[in-house]
């Protein structure tokens, strides 16, 4: 209870933060960095070094009203067949620059919603990202899945295919909660779809819930979590709602007076990390648990966790090669996004271009910067002296936000020489103690909660 008034008091309740899934988020991406930066970014890439390859597959069958994904609905395959087209022109432009040689160490479809594809789609396509991207002796091939849009076949095809890492969406099983969100999903429908994937032998299993969601309870969250323990998943993402209606029309569809307020939002987020502790699971940065034999932990207890774009992750190539509508790369140089609109990604396709839209040109202090809000993330620590060692002297520049953090997050935040560390308990406020780091907070840019 005290935590929670100083919690309070400190804006936790108040604030709206990115994420830091990147720095800077999108948010600062200009038109002005586009086809021309990429087009350099990929023909400098070094062959020796493995890239990762993240595939957009923006279609789902039933639209979920809480989703705030870059997706669009569809009945028919005649709209994927013809976006799976246009990936493959992607994929030949993208051949037409990249060094012989370039190796794929990851590869990651995401969305929408992948299983839409029927099996011969995931061949085809999987067949195609291959020609370009020979996948590395180490490859690791993860695909989202929706249980209620995927079947035995499908996941047999992924799994030919290499896939050796599955995420399910739940959200939550109780079924109020799914009637409030659009998203009705029977927990049977989500075993069988588990037994199916540990029966193609896929290893490593992760669920993502959502916390802050209508009409959630802690005796609901509670249940959904003894649910999901069924299924011993290997890696476990609980993410807070994000309402952003402006940016997510389908969300206007949500009842507001439903949605859990400050302080139940940050009990349910509190209770469900204290049972999935207790169940034996890692605590992962500020919103994923993983089995102490997962790698994401060993990752962890090996300084080696990284955040991207889908959250914590082993990755540590420097190189992420997005394609596909609204997907971003990163370069060591900058990122770039594709056209987010899956027509527009399309029409420029058809016209031979570069999907490009828009990026950022990294400076070496945004790459300091970058690293020091990363670590915050995955360590709740930032010690000036081991940055030093990748950045040189440059690193000191940051030791005013070091102060400024001790000052204003106190007692959480707490300063030793050149280090700041995050004290457990203040754990809630990460997302706002790492945006001190932050010098691209855009205008009128309007953020989800930082609790
Ligand atoms: C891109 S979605 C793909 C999931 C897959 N199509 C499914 O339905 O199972 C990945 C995850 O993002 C999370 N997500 C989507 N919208 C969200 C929101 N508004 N707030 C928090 N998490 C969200 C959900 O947990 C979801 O499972
Ligand atoms: S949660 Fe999954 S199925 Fe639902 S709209 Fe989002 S991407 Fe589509």
């Amino acid at each position: 209870m005290e935590h929670t008034e100083t919690l309070r008091a400190l804006g936790l309740f108040d604030a709206r933060v990115p994420r830091y899934t990147s720095y800077p988020t999108a948010a600062a991406f200009s038109p002005d960095t586009g086809a021309s930066f990429q087009r350099h970014a990929l023909e400098q890439l070094d062959p020796s070094e493995p890239v990762s390859v993240y595939m957009h597959i923006p279609f789902c069958e039933r639209l979920c009203w809480f989703c705030a994904c870059h997706t669009q609905g569809t009945k028919t395959l005649g709209p994927v067949e013809s976006y799976i087209e246009a990936l493959e022109a992607e994929l030949e432009m993208v051949r037409a620059i990249i060094p012989n040689g370039l190796k794929m160490g990851r590869l990651h479809w995401g969305g929408g919603t992948p299983t839409i594809l029927p099996p011969e789609l995931i061949h085809r396509l999987s067949e195609s990202i291959r020609r370009v991207f020979p996948p590395a002796q180490e490859f690791e091939f993860s695909v989202e899945i929706d249980p209620t849009m995927v079947d035995r076949a499908k996941i047999e095809a992924l799994a030919s295919e290499g896939m050796n890492r599955a995420s399910i969406g739940i959200q939550d099983f109780d079924p109020e909660v799914q009637k409030a969100i659009g998203r009705l999903q029977p927990f049977e429908t989500t075993r069988a779809c588990v037994e199916d994937l540990r029966a193609a032998g896929i290893a490593s299993l992760n669920t993502d819930l959502v916390y802050g969601l209508p009409h959630q309870s802690l005796a609901r969250i509670e249940d959904t979590i003894e649910k999901v323990l069924t299924f011993t998943p290997d890696r476990v993402a609980l993410f807070g709602y994000a309402h952003v209606p402006w940016v997510s029309k389908r969300q206007k569809l949500i009842d507001e007076a439903a949605l859990p307020d400050d302080l139940s939002r940050y009990h349910l987020a509190t209770r469900a990390g204290e049972l999935f502790v207790a169940a034996g699971l890692t605590a992962i940065g500020i919103d994923h648990f993983a089995r102490p034999d997962d790698t994401l932990t060993a990752s962890l207890e090996a300084g080696r966790l990284r955040r991207n774009f889908q959250g914590y992750t082993t990755d540590t190539c420097s190189t992420l090669i997005g394609l596909g509508a609204s997907s971003i790369s990163r370069f060591s140089e900058g990122y770039v996004q594709n056209a987010p609109a899956t027509a527009a990604y399309q029409q420029r396709i058809a016209t031979g271009v570069f999907p490009s839209a828009r990026g950022y040109q990294l400076s070496p202090e945004d790459q300091l910067r970058a690293r020091a809000i990363e670590e915050l993330m995955c360590r709740f620590a930032v010690d000036l002296d081991d940055l030093s060692q990748e950045f040189g002297t440059d690193a000191q520049k940051l030791l005013p936000c070091l102060t400024e953090m001790a000052t204003r997050f106190a007692p959480f935040a707490r300063l030793t020489g050149k280090r700041i560390a995050i004290a457990p308990e203040g754990r809630p406020l990460t997302r706002m103690i790492a945006s001190v780091f932050d010098q691209h907070v855009p205008e009128g840019v309007r953020y989800s909660r930082a609790s």
